[in-house]
């Protein structure tokens, strides 16, 4: 698969990524690689015991999931990452050069992009599929993508209730600043929450051997990261890049104590509540030979 641009159609997720949420990944690319690599090896673990040639990794954002694969898998073998993000993508593509991998970078929306048919062996993701608009549309287009018996394994986040760390900035500055509700559902971090409707979303998007079992995983970033992180991220970060700054310090002076509780050290600590989702595509229809 070579690199490719397609234009992204400007939904709000393509709006957000491309934006505010997209330029804040970047500026914390080495927290949050740091605090999420666990589920990188999760996952390059998985492509370790599949030895696939042809690897898709969705949603792939700075790129070290891909990177990491391409590693693994050698120069024989290819992984690409798809974004809908050009500045997440800049990144992904300056640090392989950096690294000296041979990974492809492709800026497209995974939903439509026109990947070449039957030619992925596995498609993997660390929390890069939980913001389409139209998933449905999404999976049944990377089923197209792979080729019969391709797995795919992804990871996402559970619910809220599951991963009160995540909630713990917008329960304390609700009453500084306006917040829009988290929606179960709807296009974000808690979308796959639940497990029946993500089952059935593979089903009939055409995946077969659905397996979707909990992950519990415990994640950390240094202390001194904390308050950048939470002024960035989240719904709490994407509210006060409005604020002016006597309400984002009054924001910040109420959320950072809610924290306490996962200090430990110069370290703070959580576990992540996620899903390892994983399906196979199936055999290709054939047609009947006519009488
Ligand atoms: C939570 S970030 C995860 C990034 C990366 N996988 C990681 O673990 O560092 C979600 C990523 O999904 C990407 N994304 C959202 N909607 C997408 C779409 N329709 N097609 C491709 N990528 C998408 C975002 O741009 C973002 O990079």
């Amino acid at each position: 698969m070579t690199s490719s641009t397609s234009t992204p159609p400007a939904s709000a997720q393509s709006t957000l990524w491309n934006g505010h949420s997209g330029h804040a990944w970047v500026d914390l690319q080495p927290v949050l690689d740091q605090m999420f690599h666990p589920f990188l090896d999760l996952l390059v673990d998985a492509v370790k015991k599949e030895s696939p040639r042809r690897v898709l990794d969705v949603g792939c954002g700075t790129g070290s999931t891909t990177i990491a694969i391409a590693q693994e898998i050698g120069s024989q073998d290819h992984c690409t990452g798809v974004d809908i993000s050009q500045p997440m993508i800049d990144v992904a593509r300056m640090r392989a050069r950096q690294t000296g991998v041979s990974a492809d970078f492709v800026h497209a929306d995974a939903q439509t992009h026109d990947f070449p048919a039957a030619s992925i062996d596995m498609i993997v993701s660390r929390f890069g599929v939980m913001f389409f608009d139209r998933p449905g549309e999404a999976f049944a287009n990377l089923r197209r993508a792979s080729r019969e018996g391709a797995l795919l394994n992804v990871i996402a986040w559970r619910g809220a209730a599951d991963n009160p760390f995540m909630t713990t900035a917008e329960r304390a500055a609700g009453p500084y600043i306006e917040l829009p509700a988290r929606q179960p559902g709807v296009p974000g971090q808690f979308a796959f929450a639940d497990q029946d409707k993500v089952a059935t979303l593979l089903k009939d998007s055409g995946w077969r051997d659905i397996d979707i079992q909990p992950v519990d995983v415990e994640c950390s970033l240094p202390e001194r990261e904390l308050v950048g992180y939470i002024s960035r991220l989240g719904p709490v970060g994407l509210a006060l890049q409005q604020a002016d700054a006597a309400t984002r310090a009054r924001v910040i002076d109420a959320v950072r104590p809610a924290f306490d509780q996962y200090v430990h050290g110069d370290d703070i600590r959580y576990v992540a509540a996620c899903w390892s989702i994983r399906a196979r595509s199936p055999a290709r229809e054939t047609t009947p030979p006519q009488p």
